[in-house]
């Protein structure tokens, strides 16, 4: 009995260390993955620092009150290998002691960015006594033999010289933060991917692709060919779907087939850190990529890194990463934010240039992609003034947090975001169609003249039967019931809700059908209460809807709005 006993309470233990771990974990709601830390989920409002601006204490010190007073909860903010580990051997945690304390007094979380091996492909963060020792460090080489700056993923010396640092790392913030409240997520390396060509070219790596690509791989796309990303299918199928040969054989005789070759042996390589991470600091752990945009090819961009199109590859070698990562430098943000919140992978952005318009489109990826996060790069070059637009999105986004996290993953939100270029977007929902466009778009604010628009745009959420929360800046969103008649169908209508100027035929009186037609019931601004209760602050009528035509938000402000709706005939 005794012996049973000693044994129930010996596993007990077991399990509590290991809860203690991973106090900061992922939960899936719906097609939602959460991120829960200390016992409740939250949504990331965060910023990342510039690269240099986690290096002294004294920066950190001045820095991170600023971001508290912008409405960050999160902060992204690197640990350097160089300043880490500057003579072999010898680790100096004062930085992240320091990002640690600093972070608690400003009620910040971090995110720690292992600038360990790579950094924007290059491994300009590895220490001197690494990066001058390239005999046992060795370099990748490109095709005509040059040594590159950066490290070979084919060197058990690299890896085992960046492991040692990476452990010694987490095991000090294991210790700094056992629950991982402070630190719930960690990133492992920083836009890993080769440059200048699309695989490593030094002896090692060329003897890896001439060899029979592993089975492994093989039997993984054939075990999950219904679900793989469509341009890996392609170039899998263009080629046969062969079951054996090396990866020319298999996937084709390009860069394209030496970029798939390329981000299997750095997953690889990412996955043997990610097991040392799940033993030391159990937390959620990605990888971010440089996108491959701008038509570039591989190598011009840092090929085969965590990337939409080699996200079958990235899997199958790295199954420990919980997601990758896109990096948001370009055009189109609808476009490229889309291609990262995949069946397989949630919405996680740890950088997204900084911008004026970077306020909407938080609200754009927390409504449409039930992202986990956003997070501007070089925050702390951002205005602290309450009146900024990320500072304004982010107090209403942290008021939203809990209906948000109520809502996600059950289609019952969606995220709005326009310019001059992309003006309106329809949206069916719940017997309705919602027309919702950029405030710009109304005929009375000279503003509109001017191009480019800056961006508007926001978040729908479906409480209850004619009854949504709709927020953000810069939109106007107008109702129509499925089959209604277009009685209202009146065109040119001033701010005052009457033709602008007369004799144009500006009314069609379509006849009535006898179907419902769709009202506005209420527009009430509200705030949000940390129990996902409203509090009434004003009642929006009259010019303020249009006299009951729509629900708007200016350009100039952020706003919650809570809109009911009701039908009559
Ligand atoms: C993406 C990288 O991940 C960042 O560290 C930084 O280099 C930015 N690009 C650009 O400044």
């Amino acid at each position: 009995m005794k012996h049973i006993l000693f044994c129930i309470i010996a596993l007990m233990s077991g399990l509590f260390a290991s809860a203690q771990n991973t106090s900061s974990h992922l939960i899936k709601q719906g097609t939602a993955t959460q991120l829960v830390v200390g016992g409740k989920p939250m949504l990331i409002l965060g910023g990342e620092l510039g690269n240099s601006s986690a290096s002294s204490t004294a920066d950190i010190e001045k820095i991170f009150p600023k971001l508290h007073r912008m409405g960050l909860n999160t902060a992204f903010v690197p640990a350097y290998w160089d300043l880490i580990e500057p003579q072999e051997g010898q680790f100096d945690f004062t930085l992240i002691n320091k990002v640690v304390e600093q972070a608690r007094k400003d009620s910040l979380k971090v995110v720690f960015l292992w600038f360990g091996a790579w950094k924007n492909s290059m491994s300009c963060y590895a220490p001197q006594w690494f990066k001058a020792n390239y005999k046992k460090y060795p370099r990748a080489h490109t095709k005509d033999g040059k040594p590159l700056e950066i490290a070979s993923a084919f060197s058990e010396n690299v890896f085992n010289a960046d492991s040692k640092a990476f452990t010694q790392l987490l095991k000090h913030i294991a210790q700094l933060d056992p629950t991982a409240e402070t630190v719930p997520i960690i990133q492992i390396e920083n836009e890993i991917g080769m440059l200048e060509n699309a695989r490593d070219y030094s002896a090692v790596a060329n003897k890896a692709y001439a060899a029979d690509v592993p089975t492994s791989l093989l039997k993984y796309l054939q075990k999950n060919k219904s679900q793989l990303h469509p341009k890996m299918l392609k170039k899998w199928q263009d080629n046969g779907c062969k079951m054996k040969g090396n990866w020319q054989t298999v996937f084709g005789d390009d860069i394209y087939t030496e970029e798939i070759f390329t981000a299997y042996y750095y997953a690889l390589y990412v996955e043997r850190l990610a097991k040392i991470a799940r033993t030391t600091f159990n937390v959620p752990l990605y990888v971010n990529a440089a996108l491959n945009s701008r038509n570039r090819k591989p190598g011009e961009y840092p090929a085969g890194g965590p990337l939409a199109h080699l996200i079958d590859i990235w899997h199958c070698a790295a199954p420990s990463i919980d997601f990758i990562a896109p990096d948001l430098y370009d055009k189109d943000f609808t476009g490229w934010v889309g291609q990262y919140k995949l069946h397989n992978n949630p919405f996680f952005t740890p950088e997204v240039r900084l911008a004026d318009n970077d306020g909407v489109r938080a609200f754009y990826v927390f409504g449409e992609l039930d992202g986990i996060s956003f997070s501007p790069f070089s925050i702390e070059n951002a205005p602290d003034s309450p009146s900024s637009p990320l500072t304004q999105a982010y107090n209403k986004l942290r008021q939203l947090t809990p209906i948000i996290l109520k809502h996600q993953g059950k289609g019952e939100m969606s995220g709005l975001l326009f310019d001059s270029e992309n003006k309106e977007r329809i949206i069916n929902r719940d017997g309705y169609k919602m027309t919702c466009r950029h405030y710009f778009t109304l005929p009375w604010d000279p503003r509109a003249k001017n191009e480019p628009w800056q961006e508007g745009g926001g978040i729908i959420i479906h409480l209850d039967k004619n009854e949504y929360i709709i927020a953000g800046s810069g939109i106007v969103i107008s109702f129509e019931k499925d089959g209604e008649a277009k009685t209202k169908a009146v065109q040119n209508l001033g701010e005052d809700g009457f033709v602008n100027s007369g004799g144009n035929n500006n009314i069609q009186n379509l006849s009535y059908n006898g179907q419902p037609i769709i009202g506005i019931a209420s527009v009430d601004e509200v705030e949000v209460n940390p129990d996902a209760s409203l509090r009434y602050i004003r009642r929006l009528n009259g010019d303020e809807d249009h006299q009951g035509r729509h629900v708007r938000i200016g350009v100039d402000n952020f706003q919650i709005l809570h809109v009911k709706l009701y039908e009559y005939k």
